[in-house]
């Protein structure tokens, strides 16, 4: 039987507060659930596991709707303000054939093993991270720990000098908050990046940005908003997940106390703390919404040409039909890498084996050092808490601290 569902439930505080809920009906619902968004657009809601791949995998949903659309014309470059044109050239909102070849010439830089390259600087990174928070005894886990890894190993990863760092970081900071600076730090942060490029066509080295100014030099390949708009975005797509990750791995683990005695006994279950917290509360909650490029019978129902469709993650990592106890956090679960916290299919997250071997690395060098690690607040207080905008209290040291 079908369930009822308000018009835009999936926004309402109720359901912010226990989204699981609302997945759970839309899952059991035998068709996509139509909601209407804040901006008032019909958004159909997916939250099966073998329908959100069955909808990341499908050719005719897609991001570029402006291509479909009988009689629409794409806007030229030149008609576009320079921060239009570098949102427009972003990987993440393209389709085939553009995303295509801008992935493949970037995918080399991120995989498995040129990433493990970062390994002992991540070490380091946390070591150094770790043993502040040892003197300090009162602790952040969002400011102290996990907001400083990701932006500081992009930068490493991308050739950002040392020198550079803070005002790399204040422009990460205003672009990924989308704040009404971020398109004066697009600017700024674009002219930056040329003056990098252009040290680095004088004098090579082994970063990011070295090879993408090889790629730029080879003709028509990668052009120059192109590799503003890739740096850009991986700062977007790479710094508020990963210090969720980091940081609900850390609450996971601090109100699951047997967890957590396993993982300080073997700190190499942190891999396992990695991947379980990207099933039960992965960063992503819907991926960047598609559109239906016509009508498309999808979930055992249909969705109608040129409306937006939502595919939850959420929901397909919570699927009874593939988790076992799905709403139960265990890191013993021999099925979590059935999870698609990092998407699937063409736009399968370019950072996974980075946001892997940092949060993995932190979780292991906390479960060593810091092992009377304990939650500041009662544990009941976090159910309202905002992790980003409260941070996450905690305390380490003697009990009478
Ligand atoms: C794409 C999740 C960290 C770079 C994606 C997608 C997801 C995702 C779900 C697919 C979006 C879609 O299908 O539309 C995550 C999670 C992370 C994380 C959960 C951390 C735990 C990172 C990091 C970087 C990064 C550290 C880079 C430094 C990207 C890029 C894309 C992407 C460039 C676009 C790929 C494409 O469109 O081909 N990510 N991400 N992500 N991610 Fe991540």
């Amino acid at each position: 039987m079908a369930a009822e569902f308000g018009i835009s439930e999936l926004w309402d505080p109720t359901v912010r507060r226990d989204p699981h809920g609302f997945y759970d009906r839309v899952r059991n619902n035998g068709g996509p659930v139509l909601q209407i968004d804040p901006t008032g657009a019909r958004f159909w809601v997916i939250a099966g596991h073998a329908d959100v791949l069955d909808g990341l995998h499908h050719p005719a949903i897609g991001h570029e709707v402006h291509r479909h659309w009988p009689g629409s014309r794409q806007p030229a470059p030149h008609e576009l303000s320079e921060v239009a044109r570098i949102e427009a050239r972003q990987l993440i909102s393209l389709d085939p054939p553009d995303h295509t070849r801008l992935r493949g010439l970037v995918s080399s830089g991120f995989t498995a093993r040129a990433v493990a390259r970062l390994e002992p600087w991540i070490a380091d990174l946390a070591d150094r991270l770790v043993a502040r928070a040892r003197r300090q005894g009162h602790v952040d886990g969002v400011a102290d720990l996990a907001d400083p890894v990701p932006v500081n190993v992009i930068a490493e990863l991308v050739g950002v000098p040392e020198s550079d760092r803070s005002r790399f970081r204040a422009w990460s900071a205003a672009i990924v908050s989308g704040s009404v600076d971020g398109p004066a730090a697009t600017l700024e942060f674009g002219a930056y990046l040329d003056d990098l490029a252009a040290r680095r066509r004088a004098a090579p080295t082994d970063d990011l940005m070295t090879q993408l100014v090889a790629l730029e030099e080879q003709g028509d390949r990668l052009d120059r908003d192109e590799l503003v708009a890739l740096v850009q975005l991986l700062l977007v797509a790479g710094q508020e997940t990963t210090v969720d990750l980091i940081v609900n791995g850390i609450r996971l683990l601090l109100t699951h106390p047997e967890q957590w005695q396993a993982v300080r006994d073997d700190p190499t279950l942190a891999a396992a703390v990695v991947e379980e917290t990207l099933r039960f509360r992965g960063p992503v909650e819907i991926v960047p919404p598609r559109f239906a490029f016509r009508d498309v019978e999808i979930a055992g129902g249909r969705i109608p040409a040129f409306d937006r469709v939502g595919l939850s993650l959420w929901g397909a990592n919570r699927d009874p039909a593939v988790f076992d106890r799905p709403h139960v956090f265990d890191i013993h679960r021999p099925d979590v890498r059935k999870h698609i916290a990092f998407g699937h299919g063409i736009h399968f997250c370019l950072g996974a084996h980075l946001a892997r071997l940092e949060s993995r690395i932190m979780f292991e060098r906390i479960a060593r050092n810091l092992p009377d690690l304990r939650l500041a607040v009662d544990p009941a207080e976090l159910e309202g808490f905002r992790l980003h905008q409260d941070g996450l209290p905690l305390r380490v040291g003697p009990r009478d601290l």
